[in-house]
């Protein structure tokens, strides 16, 4: 199972979501990025070719090394410079308010503890960053909810942990961050794994900062 999901299964998730009905969705969560970005879950680097100039630098967290090694040519292609800054979601080693602005696609749904994740992406994000976010999710229709539920132990087991039953937008409110965007619709394919979320979410001050500057 190791094997399979070290090796194998990094190239049918590049294969997957590297079509170009997905490139569209890439390219529009991507869109208004700008500065310091750091992408939870980088993947084999399908996002790059979408970055908007604004991007000053990529910091890729991702733990597998085949992904890793699949976007490496991506990487060596691409206009921003991308460093690998970690291998875990959970615990990101960045100072906290370092970046401008996160990305994730198709990660929440796969993360062990997205909670934990999205408290980690809101401590190193400067107050009033940006979280931008792509995830397929729980469908509000009954019956393709149904299905998801129905799926959603074998879907785990074959896609590394990847649950069909979550909900993005409850998760980003859960964490605290400020919706200023959240469209849903199904994209192509089967509708168990294609009720997508797009959503900019900010970053609001933590409890007890001050938000203004000095007074008087
Ligand atoms: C479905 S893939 C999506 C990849 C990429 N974001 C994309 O849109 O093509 C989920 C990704 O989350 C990564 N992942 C799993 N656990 C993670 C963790 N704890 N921290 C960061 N990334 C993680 C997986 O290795 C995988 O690359």
């Amino acid at each position: 199972m190791a094997l399979y999901r070290e090796r194998v299964l990094p190239h049918l998730v590049d294969l997957a979501c590297g079509s170009p009905a997905l490139g569209r969705w890439r390219a529009e969560v991507a869109a208004g990025l700008a500065g310091t970005v750091v992408e939870v879950g980088f993947g084999s680097g399908l996002n790059l070719g979408h970055y908007p100039p604004e991007v000053a630098r990529i910091l890729a967290v991702e733990p597998a090394a085949t992904a890793r090694r699949i976007a490496a040519r991506r990487i060596a292609a691409a206009r921003v410079p991308v460093e690998h800054v970690g291998l875990d979601g959970h615990s990101l080693g960045l100072d906290d308010a370092s970046c401008d602005a996160a990305l994730s696609t198709f990660t929440l749904c796969t993360l062990r503890d997205p909670m934990a994740a999205l408290a980690e992406l809101r401590r190193v994000l400067r107050t009033g960053g940006k979280l931008h976010a792509l995830e397929h999710g729980l469908s509000p229709d009954p019956s393709v909810a149904r299905w998801q539920h129905r799926l959603d132990p074998l879907q785990r087991k074959l896609a590394d942990g990847c649950h069909l039953t979550r909900d993005p937008l409850a998760m980003l409110r859960d964490a605290g961050f400020l919706l200023e965007r959240a469209d849903q619709a199904y994209g192509a394919g089967p509708k168990p794994w294609t009720f997508f979320t797009l959503a900019v979410a900010s970053s609001p001050a933590a409890r007890g900062t001050p938000q203004g500057g000095p007074p008087g």
